[in-house]
């Protein structure tokens, strides 16, 4: 990289000995207020039209926000009729809040107020900028300029609350000093007092004070700092609610959130997946989802993530990146073979074991928690190792394919994807597995058969097979006698010449699809070359899926031997 990086003023963080939050644990979710539909929406190439926001705000709804920014009715035109629609329209839930931002100017702050006008419950959100570097390049304005301001501001807020006292609504305060992570924090601090005074906050009507970390610009322990240090300094505290709403420039948002979080504050201003100016604001569904995960009840509802998903993307037309925590289309798939090994074992122990907890590697979250399903949780591509393919079988279609026979058919699948060039989808896996064994009815193919046991009387019972079996074009009846089925056929087989096949051993199990249950039968023969072979039977009766399972294998043999 070009020499640049000395034009860069780095981030002084402050002195705070004897910090507490890192050794706090997250353990309760926080309130949380969806800033979308304003941060997120003026973030857009294309602002969501009136259609689209009320769709999205009652997705937000859905999820179980209750406090919602649904807009900056004083800055367009647009924004106004949307705040309208949406209390005219009746849509907002008795339980829920809306949010409107205004900066702390007269004039917006009147045209805010006209804006509300009906709503139940609001929260008006006013603000001004307060860093160090905004007040030099921007306003040009001393600290006491711009606590004049917030102060001002905060007075006519009260006052036109006041002017609505018999109208039933409830409207409480918010006071953002912007760009609190870059002013000095004993301004911030006082700003705030200031603010709380002319508004008379109290213990019962408390106050919201949000620190925002409007441009990230340091490590999310700094930030951190900045919250413990605001909570143990402000005084009255008891008066405000401390809230954050961290942006992601140094793309650690999250952390910044949660870091927050142990450090005092009390609400989140975020947004679903993250959207917002720049590089986004601090995602709420990742925050909650963390929670989530750590057996912490985050109160919000993420469990049709793959419908929020589609709802985010069509309202913004932003994408939802692959690799998205918990939403990302690629984030409960595993490549690695050995990855897919454990994933596989870790199923088994779960099923095995009855463990109440989820105790699987690798996969961090059940994805049934957030709408996704077991199926797509291992792909195949020629990586996928030899057990990939037996776990996609066996999920995806009730295959228990035995251990032995797993790099066979990964072998196969491996092949297959070679050729593709590209991973392979569950059903292409399955019809892999069909051709190659469970519609193969060459050189050999039985036509009809007949299986009944004979008792001597003193409890042996011996196993008659008579059959008519198919090959080189002509019909050949073939009859054998043994102590089970499979016995019985093999020396039905050695009539015709059919000899120097080994029987291994077998597997079998039960297999459902639709209404009627099927049995299916894995073969393991050594072939007169001494390789190993395996076939697969499929049939509504047991003994004739293990007798189709010989006749695969033998078929196979020859297949190969061609
Ligand atoms: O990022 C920010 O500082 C804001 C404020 C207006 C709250 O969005
Ligand atoms: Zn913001």
């Amino acid at each position: 990289m070009k020499q640049g990086f000395q034009k860069y003023i780095p981030f002084r963080p402050i002195p705070l000995p004897g910090r507490t939050w890192p050794d706090k644990v997250i353990d309760k979710a926080p309130v949380w207020c969806s800033v979308d539909l304003r941060d997120g929406n003026q973030a857009l190439i294309n602002p969501m039209n009136l259609e689209e926001k009320i769709r999205f705000f009652q997705m937000l709804v859905e999820i179980g926000f209750k406090e919602i920014e649904v807009g900056f009715p004083s800055a367009s035109e647009t924004e106004y009729e949307i705040l309208r629609a949406l209390i005219d329209r009746g849509l907002i839930p008795d339980d829920v809040t809306i949010q409107v931002l205004v900066q702390a100017r007269p004039h917006l702050i009147q045209k805010t107020f006209e804006a509300i006008e009906g709503a139940k419950n609001v929260i008006v959100h006013f603000y001004n900028s307060t860093s160090t570097l905004q007040r030099k390049i921007v306003f040009q304005k001393d600290m006491e300029g711009i606590i004049d301001i917030a102060v001002q501001g905060a007075k006519l807020v009260k006052e036109l609350t006041n002017a609505r006292e018999d109208k039933k609504m409830h409207i409480r305060y918010e006071y953002s000093p912007e760009s609190f992570s870059g002013t000095e924090m004993d301004n911030a601090v006082r700003i705030c007092e200031e603010v709380l005074d002319a508004l008379d906050a109290t213990q019962e009507n408390p106050v919201i004070l949000n620190l925002p970390n409007t441009v990230e610009g340091a490590t999310p322990n700094c930030y951190a700092d900045q919250i413990e240090y605001f909570c143990t300094h402000l005084k009255g505290k008891e008066r405000a609610i401390i809230s954050v709403h961290p942006h992601n420039d140094r793309g650690c948002g999250v952390a910044a959130t949660e870091l927050a979080i142990m450090a005092g504050a009390q609400r989140v201003e975020g947004t679903v997946f993250g959207n917002g100016e720049r590089t986004g604001n601090a995602d709420i569904m990742v925050v909650a989802m963390n929670m989530y995960s750590q057996g912490v009840d985050p109160r919000l509802d993420f469990s049709n993530l793959p419908k929020i998903k589609e709802i985010y993307e069509q309202s913004t037309k932003m994408k939802v990146h692959e690799r998205h925590p918990y939403a990302g289309e690629l984030v409960f798939t595993a490549f690695s073979g050995s990855h897919q090994d454990a994933i596989n074992k870790g199923y088994a122990y779960m099923q095995n074991s009855g463990t109440p907890y989820w105790e699987i590697p690798y996969l961090p979250i059940d994805p049934a928690d957030v709408g996704r399903e077991y199926e797509p949780v291992i792909r195949i591509n020629s990586q996928s190792g030899k057990g990939g393919a037996a776990f996609v079988m066996q999920q995806s279609f009730g295959y228990s394919l035995p251990k032995e026979m797993h790099p066979e058919f990964g072998a196969i699948v491996k092949h297959a994807c070679d050729q593709a060039g590209r991973e392979l989808r569950p059903e292409e896996v399955f019809s892999l597995f069909e051709t190659e064994y469970l519609i193969i009815h060459r050189p050999y193919n039985l036509k009809s058969y007949k299986l009944f046991e004979e008792n001597s009387g003193e409890g042996d019972a011996a196993v008659h097979f008579e059959g008519v079996l198919r090959f080189e074009h002509e019909d050949h009846a073939i009859s054998g006698v043994g102590n089970g089925p499979i016995d019985a056929f093999f020396k039905a087989l050695k009539t015709v010449g059919i000899t120097n096949y080994t029987f291994v051993n077998y597997h079998e199990h039960a297999i459902s699809s639709g209404a009627d249950s099927k049995a299916v039968s894995y073969i393991h023969l050594i072939g007169p070359d001494g390789r190993t072979l395996f076939g697969v039977g499929r049939d509504s009766n047991i003994s004739l899926a293990s007798i189709k399972g010989i006749i695969c294998a033998i078929n196979r043999s020859k297949k190969t031997a061609e």
